[in-house]
């Protein structure tokens, strides 16, 4: 007879949901793949009463959560409450009774993976959390797997849905930033309270989860430079269109001579490069190996469905190594202390956009600031703003040392004819 490994779900929501019309609706395909029956034994909510529209009977749910993570029965304890307090506690309670823990919860993974992997090691326990990274695109494994021969030492993601889909209706609908957040607002791709995502802070915990894995580091979110899309202009829209590229939402990690540098920032890419083709709410990640060259992941990046996908994929590994007799036997640890990289070290290209009064040798002036800091322009344009006596210069560095930028950003400021600095944005071609 078949193996039975009992789950209990801490949460039953939109991915909670999800997991039990999956669990439910593939039992027998599901049973076949890892020749054990997976059952949900208990599942934890904030209120029984609630309507869910799930055949589940009404015994199977509590509100005391050490109803499931101290379950005799329950082999797998299912995260999926989101936020992170009770959420690190269940799952720090469920790790410590030697559950094996799936949780889709970036927040918690962000904040304290490397502790919770060390207490999984510690009890014999598996911890899975492929649904906190985009969703429904199997990164995580694909990275830590697919790619375990490689040495990956640059990621770039697109891995926050409203933000993308705020930028894709900007450029393509010419919608300012405003416009935008409400439509994404309407269609339930932004919150009612959209801070996290535009200020760029949930793509952030992604990067530092991802940036975790590909460098075997625990990346601290503190350590990870953040700006969001809610000072980009439909005017920068269109100046970044004169030079053929298209700003997006864009996570970075890369490794160099041991030293990592992590950001979220609005970014130029190439109107041609494949990143820039990720339209709306949809997520990618773009993972750059000595061994394999480039290579992308794309997909939805949230939803009931897809993130369902992850999380029952991750239940099923737990069930398969339960079933082989290697639970709790992972071999993922953070290996080093990531050194981080200063400003001094980081290098990158910047596009600027300033507005000058439209007089002689304010130009130059530019120039001479640049020059003085070791930055040289790869592209430079100027358009008269009419009626004003004032022009916008736009233009595009060559590869540059951030704190020679930043220095010259602060001595342009002091020039005469200097109107204002609009925009500035890192690029990556
Ligand atoms: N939604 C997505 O597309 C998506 C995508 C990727 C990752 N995730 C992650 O998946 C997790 C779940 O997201 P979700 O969208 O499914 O959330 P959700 O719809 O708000 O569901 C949360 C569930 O947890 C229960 N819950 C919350 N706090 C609780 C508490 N203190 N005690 C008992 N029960 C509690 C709620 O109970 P009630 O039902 O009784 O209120 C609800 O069933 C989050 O970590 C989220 O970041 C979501």
């Amino acid at each position: 007879m078949a193996l039975k490994i009992k789950i209990g779900l801490l949460g039953l929501g939109t991915v909670g949901g999800g997991v039990h019309k999956l669990l439910s609706g593939r039992k027998e395909a599901i049973a076949r793949q890892i020749g054990s029956e997976l059952e949900i034994e208990k599942i934890l909510v904030r209120d029984i009463a609630k309507a869910r529209g799930l055949d589940i009977p009404p015994q199977l749910l509590t509100t005391d959560y050490r109803e499931v993570v101290n379950h005799p029965e329950i082999d797998i304890v299912v995260e999926l409450m989101g936020g992170i307090e009770p959420a690190y506690q269940y799952i720090r309670a469920a790790l410590q009774n030697k559950k094996s823990v799936v949780t889709a919860n970036k927040d918690v993974i962000a904040d304290y993976g490397v502790r919770l992997h060390r207490l999984a090691a510690e009890y014999e326990a598996d911890l899975c959390y492929e649904a906190s990274v985009a969703g429904g695109i199997p990164v995580l494994r694909g990275l830590v797997q697919g790619l375990a021969s490689d040495e990956i030492y640059k990621i770039m993601g697109i891995v926050n849905g409203t933000t993308n889909y705020i930028m894709t209706q900007m450029t393509e609908a010419g919608l300012d930033y405003q416009t935008a957040l409400k439509q994404a607002q309407v269609l339930g791709f932004a919150e009612p309270d959209p801070t996290n995502d535009v200020e760029g802070l949930d793509a952030a915990r992604k990067m530092a989860i991802l940036a975790s894995l590909a460098f075997s580091a625990g990346i601290k979110m503190e350590t990870v430079k953040v700006k969001g899309i809610s000072q980009v202009t439909a005017e920068d829209i269109q100046a970044v269109k004169e030079f053929g590229y298209v700003i997006k939402l864009i996570g970075v990690a890369k490794q160099e001579n041991g030293k990592v540098e992590v950001s979220v920032e609005p970014t130029l890419l190439r109107d041609s490069h494949p990143l820039a083709t990720v339209k709306n709410e949809f997520n990618a990640i773009y993972l750059y190996g000595h061994a394999v060259g480039q290579t992308m992941f794309y997909g939805p990046g949230a939803g009931e469905m897809p993130t369902a996908t992850a999380v029952v994929s991750d239940i099923m590994e737990v069930a398969r190594n339960k079933k082989l007799g290697v639970g709790g036997k992972g071999l993922w640890q953070p290996t080093a202390q990531p050194v981080m990289k200063t400003a001094d070290e980081i290098e990158a290209k910047y596009f600027l956009r300033v507005v000058v009064k439209d007089e002689i040798g304010v130009l130059n002036k530019i120039t001479e600031v640049f020059s003085g800091h070791q930055i040289s322009i790869e592209n430079i344009l100027q358009k008269l703003e009419k009626n004003q006596n004032q022009a916008n210069i736009i233009l595009v560095t060559h590869r540059l040392i951030q704190s020679n930028f930043e220095q010259a950003l602060l001595e342009l400021q002091k020039i005469p004819g200097l109107v204002d600095i609009r925009s500035c944005y890192k690029v990556e071609d």
